[in-house]
């Protein structure tokens, strides 16, 4: 007797059929990374998404992701399992918004981090993610003032690290990574004395100080599998534990709950599950569908940012 088809074995046999590409966050659920043709940072999935030749692009990951992949390869059918899988940060900054904030400073350049709507991108003059942001404002000429949109702790954080003091920062934040309390740090490093701490740079800076690392979701993955401690407090979204168990199984990690669910889970993440992966792949639903001047003008801002290496 056949075995019974499993959701995993249909999407699968459909992906084959679609000519599709699987693509998934850090912070998927692991039955989704499971099935991925590529785990990665926002930087790495957009890299990946800008090569792939085939026809469709499943994304499992947030809305703005999927939009960048389709920016970067607008030949491509892109879906994501969830439209609803949005980002605190891109509500935080509405184009309009932007745009008066970008009247009122006349001279300054807008750096804006990839978690914005291809609107806020496209009034951008260059695109960074959690990777290469100080790296992204240190290709600025250093006379050169600039508006950082929209991770407020991701800005001060690059401020930091560059010395740039004409930065101007956007005050959103991310619903996850900014509720992380410093108390709740210092209590984990007392309950575990031998492990170090590792973070993601849109943790408030209070955060920051106590971390050996800081880092995006891939760079944190890197750093602890080649760290000599055993034990890992890491301060970012509870998915990125699928590659961490894989790459370092005799390894712990501590996942310290933040004060907004009490947990370490991106609600928008968490809305894509196997079955809407399925039925996306089945109705070419929910689709990217962006006007191609829009595409066109938030994609020099982000290939500048490809462009550097
Ligand atoms: P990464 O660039 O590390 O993938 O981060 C994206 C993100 O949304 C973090 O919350
Ligand atoms: Fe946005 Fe935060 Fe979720 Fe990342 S973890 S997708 S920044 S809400």
């Amino acid at each position: 007797m056949p075995a019974a088809t499993t959701i995993a074995d249909e999407i699968l046999e459909l992906k084959k059929q679609r000519n599709a590409i699987l693509l998934a966050h850090h912070y998927q659920e692991s039955e989704i990374q499971e099935l991925a043709d590529a785990i990665g940072d926002s930087l790495e999935l957009a890299r990946r998404a800008q090569s792939f030749g085939g026809e469709v692009i499943a994304f499992c990951g947030v809305w703005f992701m999927a939009e960048t992949a389709k920016i970067l390869n607008p030949s491509k059918t892109v879906i994501v399992p969830d439209a609803e899988a949005g980002c605190s940060l891109v509500d935080a900054c509405p184009a309009e918004q932007l745009r008066a904030w970008k009247r009122k400073h006349p001279d300054h350049a807008v750096v804006s981090y990839i978690n914005t709507s291809a609107e806020v991108k496209a009034e951008s003059d260059i695109v960074c993610t959690s990777r290469n942001a100080v790296r992204v404002v240190e290709s600025i000429p250093a006379d050169q003032p600039v508006l950082f949109v929209p991770d407020v702790n991701l800005g001060r954080y690059v401020k930091q690290q560059t010395g740039r003091e004409n930065l101007t920062l956007w005050q959103g934040t991310c619903v996850v990574h900014a509720t992380f309390a410093a108390r709740r740090v210092t209590a984990a490093k007392m309950e575990h004395p031998e492990a170090v701490v590792a973070a993601h740079p849109e943790c408030p800076p209070e955060v920051l100080q106590l971390a050996d690392f800081i880092g995006s979701t891939s760079a944190i993955i890197d750093w602890i599998t080649s760290h000599p401690a055993r034990e890992f407090i890491v301060m970012t979204e509870s998915g990125v534990q699928y590659t961490l168990k894989r790459r370092a199984p005799d390894k712990r990690f501590y996942f310290v709950p933040n004060e907004q669910c009490n947990c370490s889970e991106c609600p928008y993440m968490k809305r894509n599950t196997l079955e809407k992966l399925r039925a996306a792949l089945l109705a070419l639903e929910p689709r990217l569908d962006l006007a191609p001047d829009l595409m066109a003008r938030a994609r020099k801002p982000l290939e500048r940012m490809l462009a550097l290496r």
